[in-house]
């Protein structure tokens, strides 16, 4: 099983990478239409048309794209165990965690904001709109700089 695993190790990294890609477009994505549904009228067309969006954002990409993340990325660590002995892969799943945690307050909001409710302030959808883009810049630097 290894064995295959590593034969097609390019492939499953490749298909990581995309489905991370993914996976950061829609949690960087998420938070600014928070922003906006946080400013509309409670039951007019405009928050109709956010609800739609965001549950279609999380549930049609956010969602899916995050469990590819993290079946690829175990597969390679599965594949490949020495790497759970390299302190750049504790900091980067420290980081992966973090922007797990984020997308579970997401979804939290997500289903708040379906039930017309203001989770939150705009500003707090605003700050939040930038923390992913950290933590995702750590993972990355950690997987391919691999500093210690
Ligand atoms: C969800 C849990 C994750 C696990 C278990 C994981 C694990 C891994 C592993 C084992 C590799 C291959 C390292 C190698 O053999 O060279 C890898 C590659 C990579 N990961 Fe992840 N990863 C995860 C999430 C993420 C996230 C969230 C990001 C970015 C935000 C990310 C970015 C990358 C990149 C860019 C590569 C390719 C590095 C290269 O080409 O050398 N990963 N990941």
């Amino acid at each position: 099983m290894r064995q295959t695993l590593l034969a097609i190790y390019p492939w499953i990294k490749a298909l990581h990478v995309i489905a991370v890609i993914a996976w950061m477009a829609g949690m960087m994505y998420l938070p600014r239409l928070f922003v906006y549904h946080w400013r509309a009228e409670k039951g007019g067309e405009a928050e109709r048309n956010f609800i739609q969006m965001e549950r279609r954002l999380l549930k049609g990409i956010i969602n899916p794209a995050m469990i590819a993340v993290w079946v690829l990325g175990l597969t390679m660590l599965y594949a490949n165990p020495a790497l759970l002995h390299d302190p750049w892969l504790h900091v980067k799943l420290a980081a992966v965690l973090s922007i797990s945690a984020v997308h579970g307050l997401y979804a939290g909001a997500q289903r708040r904001f379906a039930r017309g409710e203001r989770p939150r302030t705009e500003k707090f959808w605003r700050i939040m709109n930038e923390v992913p883009f950290l933590l995702m810049m750590i993972a990355v630097i950690m997987v391919i700089v691999r500093p210690f």
